[in-house]
């Protein structure tokens, strides 16, 4: 575990080491399965996703800056004394929109202290609804430092490649640290807003601003990030300037004046009790094996069009059989988005975002693959069969 307070170079050393290794084991350790991408948000305002049922999520924000009057960031592992604030980040789905999770700082502002556990239950009932795509939130906290119940109510909308993020947060006890320690906590409320606009498929930049408009006094929260999706894989990676100390909700809305932390954080969706539970679930295993094999659907003759729904980094139906003239619908249900792509180069939906379909007519007798670009470990295979057949 790292100490709450490490303010050595050979801590500094320690801490990139481990961090770097529980990346990479991470990494390895986890099979495709949805997350939530920092593609898809700020730094700070995580919107209205909620973990996909029984998947476990990880995120880990890492903050850091550089204390003294003359630190050579060059040569920052031999000399420079570094301050470190990382955020532990676990969330696990209990059902479809909702979601258990706690978050974990080794250093706290808002408590005054290290140490900040804040446990919560996160539920989003209303999900891509209206043209602009709206999703709103509920997340009801405690956090254990400031012994503070703390409420996020978030809302989201997706015009074109651009997220738009918002949040109304209130608090019961909060921010002690931040007043007079003799002035205790208080009831409080804050604001916060923020944008990702998607550069290309793979990269964005984010940024968000929070403000404690109702209680004590404190600086405006800003961060800023500049966020990568890792080809090939459902990993997302940011690297990031802020000027707040933990990953709490106090801790996200209110900033410390000129000082800024620079850092990273990514994010890592294990899908492994998902499959633990197929495993012992022979009906489940029974229709993915059959989905596996393939799948003949009957299509009337007045309605010719089949849906795919992409979801958890997978297409619905891996083998479709259908009659000449059908129409295949891909619907993605997935909080990134997906392409449906000829491995033979005949078509190319470009990227469908999350709530978005795109549909192809199949005339021509055949064997169709595709996959996705972003996600090649994505396949599906169309087959058309003959005319009466
Ligand atoms: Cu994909």
């Amino acid at each position: 575990m790292i100490p709450p307070t490490d303010t050595t170079a050979t801590g500094a050393r320690r801490v990139a080491a481990a961090s770097a290794l529980l990346f990479a084991a991470t990494l390895a350790a986890a099979a495709p399965a949805d997350g939530q991408p920092l593609t898809e948000r700020t730094p700070h305002l995580h919107g209205t996703w909620t973990s996909s049922p029984r998947n476990l999520h990880f995120q880990f924000s890492h903050r850091f800056r550089l204390l003294g009057d003359s630190v050579d960031v060059t040569d920052v592992f031999s000399s420079a004394v570094v301050q470190n604030f990382p955020t532990f980040n676990f969330n696990y789905g209990l059902f479809e929109g909702a979601m258990v999770g706690f978050d974990y700082s080794t250093n706290s502002r808002v408590a005054g202290g290290a140490n900040e556990w804040e446990p919560y239950v996160k539920v989003a009932p209303v999900r891509g609804v209206t043209d602009a795509g709206l999703s709103l939130s509920v997340k009801g906290g405690y956090n254990g430092a400031s012994k503070s119940a703390d409420g996020e109510l978030a809302a989201e909308i997706r015009p074109g490649p651009v997220v738009l993020l918002g949040a109304v947060r209130g608090f019961s006890d909060g921010f002690k640290g931040v007043r007079d320690a003799e002035a205790g906590g208080q009831e409080a409320l804050a604001l916060a807003a923020g944008a990702n606009v998607r550069i290309t498929r793979y990269l964005s930049v984010a940024g968000d601003v929070a403000d404690v408009v109702a209680g004590p006094d404190g600086d405006l929260a800003w961060s800023a990030g500049l966020h990568v999706g890792i080809p090939f894989t459902p990993h997302t990676f940011s690297i990031e300037a802020s000027n707040v100390y933990s990953g709490s909700l106090q801790g996200v809305s209110v900033g410390d004046g000129d000082v800024v932390f620079w850092g990273f954080e990514f994010t890592v969706p294990f899908s492994g009790f998902a499959r633990w539970g197929r495993i012992v679930s022979p009906s489940t295993a029974r229709e993915e094996a059959r989905q596996e094999a393939g799948e003949e659907v009957s299509v009337r003759r007045e309605d010719r069009v089949v849906e795919v729904e992409i979801g958890d980094f997978s297409f619905g139906r891996r083998t479709l059989r259908v009659p000449p003239g059908t129409v295949v619908r891909w619907v993605n249900r997935d909080p990134v988005a997906h392409t449906a792509t000829s491995d033979a180069g005949l078509w190319d939906s470009d990227l469908i975002g999350p709530g978005e379909t795109w549909e192809r007519e199949f005339t021509e007798p055949g064997r169709y693959e595709y996959h996705c670009t972003p996600h090649p470990f994505m396949s599906g295979t169309v087959v058309v069969t003959e005319p009466g057949s």
